[in-house]
């Protein structure tokens, strides 16, 4: 595990989007595993700034997405579908049909994690970005009495579901389940880049790489991933 320090988040994103320009120039078809919430915006605004600088083509990349609430339309502003248009996908040369994301309307919920891990093996990702939840959630998988493998349809905890709540206008509209990739297709990616920012994730930050390796913190297992960077600011590595 290497831990790079960043300053702060913008910085953190600095450094998130350098490492993730490495690796589309030296493999221009690289297949991306990408990540929503608050942590990676900073990343695809960077990614998206040296596109316009021309210093980026994404025009053979895939990607590969972690989640997707269940029960939302793409259409929905906070569908996870439509968070990466308006955070990335619109703003680069990405072909459509390379970006792949559960779908989290589908009618039979066995079917879209069987198709989903179809396309993840047909793709398996260079890179896959994450960002840790405050109870150590990577992807949707939280904590439970087993490590997740495959795609699969989670309940949320309360946890998940009050930090997701500044996204939504009342508790009633946030979802309460969602699809995610598996644990053991996440350990599947060659390269992991975790991003972590801000005091309130301190602890668990700690917990992930000097805590006991079980899922009851998720994002613990990367402890036994050979090829994982931490980027994290100040505020994250304060309780190290
Ligand atoms: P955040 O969420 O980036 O909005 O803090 C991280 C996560 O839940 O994976």
């Amino acid at each position: 595990m290497r831990i790079i320090r960043a300053k702060d988040y913008d910085d953190m994103s600095r450094i998130a989007a350098n490492i993730i320009a490495a690796q589309i120039t030296l493999k221009p078809d690289s297949v991306l595993g990408l990540a929503t919430g608050g942590t990676p915006v900073g990343t695809y605004k960077e990614l998206i700034k040296k596109y316009n600088e021309g210093v980026l083509d994404f025009s053979e990349v895939r990607s590969v997405n972690l989640d997707e609430y269940k029960g939302l339309p793409k259409e929905n502003a906070q569908s996870y579908d439509y968070f990466m248009k308006v955070n990335l996908f619109n703003h680069v040369n990405i072909k459509e049909e390379n970006c792949y994301i559960p779908n989290g309307m589908a009618e039979d919920d066995d079917a879209e994690c069987h198709r989903y891990d179809e396309i993840l093996e047909r793709f398996p990702r260079d890179l896959q970005l994450l960002g840790l939840g405050l109870n150590g959630h990577i992807g949707f998988n939280e904590p439970n009495d087993h490590f997740s493998k495959g795609t699969n349809l989670i309940q949320l905890t309360q946890s998940t579901i009050e930090a997701n709540s500044r996204f939504f206008d009342s508790y009633e509209a946030i979802p309460k389940y969602a699809f995610t990739m598996g644990i053991k297709s996440i350990m599947q990616a060659r390269k992991i880049l975790l991003c972590v920012s801000g005091k309130h994730k301190a602890p668990i930050l700690r917990d992930l790489i000097h805590g006991p390796i079980t899922p009851q913190v998720p994002a613990s297992i990367l402890q036994l991933h050979n090829d994982v960077i931490i980027v994290a600011d100040e505020d994250a590595l304060s309780l190290m």
